[in-house]
């Protein structure tokens, strides 16, 4: 079986331009080395999901950063887009990230019971996948804009499954939207990092053979929890930052997950 992962897509409004001053200086700054160009994004992303169906998946993980500031309007472009897609709702996996939090506290959720509720089930809650359990977990949370930080929020549900998946010999994907590996750089951790990271990895620890699908990085990376700590991240880089953006793919055979390409 094969996943495809995206990351990043940022979308924007077409009515941007309409904004208030208080909601276009969030926009700048959230934007800051992005163009705001509503049409060029959009394109991005169908460019990435033909993408995605030419290299064939059976199921597709876009881990964050959905919109660049979670407005409504930003959620209905991106339901009518992967609506016209025609990619089956219920092979989508979407996680939130930082970006989808900046609006309305509950503007996430109140998008997967409304344009988005036929995603919502694989983006919550947990389910099977080829002898793999797979988990949407939840990093992102409501903050000021100039804040960027994680925290996975539902460690009691990650840690139910990981047991379940440990006990039956199950492989474990956690796709989340902040990397699960704590940045070197202490100061840049704290601010834009998961704050709760050694306690997200203490738990993964406890599976053989833990994967977590990760964005936020806007760029591709592999990489390894402290030994002896089994768990391994890959890190998609972002489709807003380039016409010509990059999927990733995976072979998940009987719970094993192998990254198909390197960087
Ligand atoms: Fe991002």
């Amino acid at each position: 079986l094969r996943i495809a992962h995206i990351s990043d897509l940022h979308l924007l409004e077409f009515d941007a331009h309409t904004r208030s001053r208080s909601e276009k200086l969030r926009l700048r700054y959230l934007s800051m080395l992005r163009r705001l160009d509503p049409i060029a994004r959009v394109l991005r992303l169908r460019r990435a999901l033909t993408r995605a169906r030419e290299g064939g998946f059976d199921h597709l993980f876009i881990t964050g950063d959905l919109t660049e500031d979670g407005r409504a309007p930003q959620f209905e472009l991106l339901a009518e887009e992967l609506l016209a897609s025609r990619i089956p709702p219920d092979t989508v996996t979407l996680i939130a990230g930082n970006h989808d939090m900046y609006d309305a506290k509950t503007g996430w959720h109140d998008a997967l019971r409304g344009p988005l509720a036929m995603f919502a089930s694989k983006s919550t809650q947990p389910f099977l996948l080829e002898g793999c359990m797979v988990v949407p977990a939840l990093t992102a949370q409501h903050q000021h804009f100039l804040f960027s930080h994680g925290r996975l929020d539902d460690v009691a549900t990650l840690r139910a499954c990981l047991e379940r998946a440990t006990r039956a010999g199950a492989g474990l994907l956690v796709a989340q939207h902040h990397p699960p590996i704590a940045s070197r750089l202490r100061a840049y951790q704290w601010a834009d990092g998961l704050r709760n990271s050694d306690r997200l990895l203490d738990e993964l620890g406890q599976h053989p053979a833990p994967v977590v699908l990760h964005g936020h990085l806007h760029r591709w990376t592999d990489n390894e929890a402290p030994m002896p700590n089994p768990a391994r991240s890959f890190g998609a880089p972002a489709v807003c930052s380039t016409d010509n953006p990059r999927v990733r793919f995976y072979d998940l055979t009987r719970g094993d997950i192998r990254p198909l390409e390197e960087a």
